[in-house]
């Protein structure tokens, strides 16, 4: 490994080739999410296990999933592999992952990526999508739940790489819609400073269009024939563009993905605010809420149900919610209290202060410790705050 810093060279500049597609009659987009809308051949339903039932299941007599020092080893592909046996030999559901696209660089800034670079907070973050097709190769039934954001990246990409995924998991992708809350992400994707919050939440919700056409409306279910004798290996009648012209987004194609097993992703989300809501009920089959008791929980679960019942006509009961808890399992409560103690004994003081700033957009060191301390301004991530 080099010490010294290595010199940054020219890169070789890439030019991309405009494609050219024949322009068919405009077709007509599901305005919400297309399972919710349609159902789906029952056969597909039987052939997937997970659709509709994310409750997790209580582990019975597990080992930790891993130790502080073994997470030092999630670059390694047995670290994922490993731990997705584990979970489906424990009856898991799924597994979810988290990602951000920049470092929390607010705490001792601004643009200050030294606190959580030595603590190893929430970075470096690889993407979490690439370890999905390894622990997909070793398990039959675990879902995966990978978040991505519709702010920075176009939704035709998107679409590549998630019905990738579900063709090969078989169906078992789940995509974390977020739409992302780091100026430092922003600054890496070009911006001056990030696309203002209720914004975001109108690109997501004509990306979620797009997404839907391409995933529903491009390919007919019968449009692959793999017939070698004739030579044809699908019909090309029954591919079509989507022809999608918006406010934020120009797809004239097709999907260049054939249909995957969903071909849908299952779809999370877990903005709380008024539009993140409005966004979730409209799109989202399982919604993330924040609370460590169901006093704390109930009141999100209530609002986020209302206005789906009254805007978009869906039943509430078909949205799942998934409260986030922390969980130690142990023989007996004396030995979890031991468990979580050493979990405790790795926490590091800069690296917690340095997510708060990506959370919350304020900086504390600007603060003393006995100081008043309130939010003037909306909070990064409001449910993590408000809860
Ligand atoms: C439990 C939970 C998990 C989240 N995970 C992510 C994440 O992995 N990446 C991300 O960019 N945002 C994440 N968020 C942020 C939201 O999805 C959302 O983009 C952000 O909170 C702004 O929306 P809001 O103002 O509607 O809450 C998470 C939020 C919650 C409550």
């Amino acid at each position: 490994m080099a010490s010294t810093w290595p010199k940054i060279e020219r890169r070789v500049e890439i030019v991309f080739v405009e494609q050219k597609y024949r322009i068919r009659p405009q077709i007509q987009s599901p305005n919400s999410h297309p399972r919710r809308n349609r159902q789906r051949p029952s056969q597909k339903e039987a052939s997937h296990p997970q659709r509709l039932r994310l409750q997790f299941r209580r582990p019975s007599r597990t080992r930790s999933l891993e130790t502080p020092q073994k997470q030092t080893d999630y670059t390694k592909l047995n670290f994922w592999t490993d731990l997705a046996i584990l979970l489906e030999k424990e009856n898991f559901h799924a597994l979810f992952l988290a990602d951000i696209l920049g470092p929390y660089d607010v705490y001792k800034g601004p643009h200050n990526h030294g606190p959580v670079v030595t603590s190893a907070a929430v970075f470096p973050v690889n993407d979490p999508l690439y370890t999905v097709p390894a622990m997909a190769a070793v398990t039959k039934n675990l879902a995966f739940g990978i978040t991505a954001s519709t702010t920075y990246k176009q939704p035709y990409a998107l679409v590549r790489r998630f019905s990738t995924v579900d063709h090969l998991t078989d169906g078992r992708i789940v995509w974390n819609i977020v739409t992302s809350y780091l100026d430092s992400a922003a600054r890496n994707f070009g911006l001056s400073t990030q696309v203002e919050h209720d914004e975001r939440y109108q690109i997501a919700d004509e990306y979620m269009d797009v997404l839907y056409k391409l995933w529903e409306g491009s390919w007919r279910d019968d449009a692959v024939v793999k017939d070698l004798k004739n030579g044809q290996y699908a019909v090309s009648e029954r591919v079509r563009p989507i022809n999608h012209q918006g406010k934020y987004f120009t797809v004239p194609g097709v999907h260049i993905c054939e249909p995957s097993p969903q071909p849908t992703s299952f779809l999370f989300q877990a903005g709380t605010s008024k539009s993140g809501r409005e966004f979730g009920t409209k799109h989202a089959e399982a919604i993330f809420v924040e609370g460590q008791t169901p006093e704390k929980v109930r009141p999100s679960v209530h609002t986020i149900k209302n206005p789906g019942q009254q805007k978009y006509g869906c039943d509430p009961e078909s949205i799942k919610f998934i409260a986030a808890i922390n969980i130690i399992v142990a023989e007996s409560d004396e030995t979890a209290k031991v468990k979580r103690d050493d979990l405790a004994s790795y926490g590091n003081k800069e690296g917690t202060l340095a997510m708060f700033g990506g959370w919350t957009g304020i900086d504390l060191s600007t603060y003393s410790d006995d100081e008043d301390f309130r939010f003037v301004k909306m909070p990064a991530v409001q449910s993590m705050i408000y809860h």
